[in-house]
């Protein structure tokens, strides 16, 4: 069993799917890793260190050459996975919506495609979900981002010259990454707020410490879907949204937005009036700039100054933090393989339930029940 750990080739991509510490796991396994130079370079783990760890360093072709398992962060190209063998196992984070014509080309190069993205939010598959670890790390950083984008401080401050104001910060989704935008903005010192569709997240943000803002009165909004994800709202419930989020939003330094919708584009949170009513020199991070943005205005990989305020588009937060992203997200990988480890066949076999849902392409066709019907 041979399991290759390719470079990233995704412009902007500094993460990588393997470390010295999981390849030294696999490696316990009975596989053999072979990992390509200079993959974790841009994570600052240097190909000395897989070496040492017991991989075999190679080309891209050496390193695919015969393997049987293909690890990445994100989807590689079909044409850059030349001369893999059909029937090999391509596990990363494919992005399934959004690259479906790739998705074609992996079942028509004979891969068995797994998402990592689609793993099933049940409590045994935690230690496998990447966008909860991702996610995680998105949140912080979205807070440090903001905070240094700011020219102001997030505590209140005495000083002999004067007192310095707390931050007032406004997180818009409070999934993973909302709570730990809030936890990371708490820690700062800003004065946190926080809304989301779901009502079950109302006792999460009071026990950070947050103050809730919540649509009320309106029929339906419990806004929760199947596996904790949100469903889209009503019409009077986005209108009401909406209003509520006008009066806030003008007292507001910072917003942090991080709304999604599993295979829909992002809600649309905050319009460009509504960013009209804030104080020059705020701060408005959006983190769903990759899903079509919360925000009007906000730039994929850019800052941008509407009206006094900046709108941060930054594309692949996770990337940002490269080194503990990659070891969360490496570890998520042999987390999902190991549990499937087949000791006396030394081959992961994966079960009904999770092997369903993450499977794209199996047998030269795309099998996905999730994708097919989308
Ligand atoms: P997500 O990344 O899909 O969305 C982020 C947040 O945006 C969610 O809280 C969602 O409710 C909110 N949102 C959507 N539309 C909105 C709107 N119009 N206005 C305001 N907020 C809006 O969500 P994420 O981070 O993946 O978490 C979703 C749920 O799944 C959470 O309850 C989380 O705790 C749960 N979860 C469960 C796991 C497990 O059991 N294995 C693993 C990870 C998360």
């Amino acid at each position: 069993m041979k399991i290759a750990v390719l470079k990233e080739q995704a412009e902007g991509e500094r993460r990588v799917s393997a470390t010295p510490e999981t390849v030294k796991k696999f490696i316990g396994l009975g596989a053999a890793l072979a990992v390509e130079q200079g993959a974790g370079e841009s994570a600052a783990i240097a190909d000395a260190d897989y070496a040492a760890a017991g991989a075999v360093i190679g080309s891209r072709a050496e390193t695919l050459k015969d393997a049987d398992i293909i690890l990445g962060v994100q989807g590689p190209s079909v044409e850059s996975l030349n001369g893999v063998k059909a029937g090999a196992m391509l596990v990363a984070g494919l992005n399934p919506f959004g690259e479906r014509a790739r998705v074609d080309a992996y079942a028509n190069a004979g891969l068995e495609a797994l998402a990592m993205e689609f793993m099933p939010r049940i409590t045994r598959a935690q230690s496998m979900d990447i966008l909860s670890s991702q996610s995680n790390l998105a949140g912080y950083k979205a807070v440090l981002d903001a905070a240094a984008e700011y020219g102001r401080a997030f505590p209140m401050m005495m000083t002999a010259a004067g007192t310095v104001s707390a931050a007032r910060a406004f997180i818009m989704g409070v999934g993973v990454a909302g709570l730990q935008a809030i936890a990371t903005a708490r820690r700062l010192g800003a004065q946190v707020s926080a809304t989301d569709v779901r009502s079950a997240t109302k006792e999460q943000i009071l026990s950070l410490g947050a103050k809730p803002i919540f649509v009320e009165n309106v029929a339906g909004i419990e806004g929760e879907g199947s596996g904790g994800y949100a469903t889209e709202m009503s019409d009077e419930y986005q209108k009401a949204q909406a209003e509520l989020v006008s009066s806030h939003i003008a007292k507001q330094d910072i917003v942090i937005t991080t709304a999604l919708i599993p295979g829909r584009p992002a809600p649309r949170l905050i319009s460009d009036a509504q960013i009209a009513t804030m104080k020059p020199g705020s701060v408005v991070v959006d983190l769903a700039v990759e899903q079509g943005g919360n925000v009007e205005g906000a730039v994929l990989g850019q800052v941008v100054v509407k009206h006094g305020v900046k709108i941060v588009g930054h594309k692949n937060m996770p990337s940002r933090l490269p080194s503990d992203a990659s070891a969360l997200f490496s570890r998520n990988l042999f987390n999902f393989l190991s549990a499937f480890w087949d000791k006396e066949k030394n081959v992961p076999v994966l079960d009904e339930e999770i092997g369903t849902a993450i499977r794209l392409t199996q047998g030269g066709k795309v099998v996905s029940q999730r994708l097919l019907s989308s």
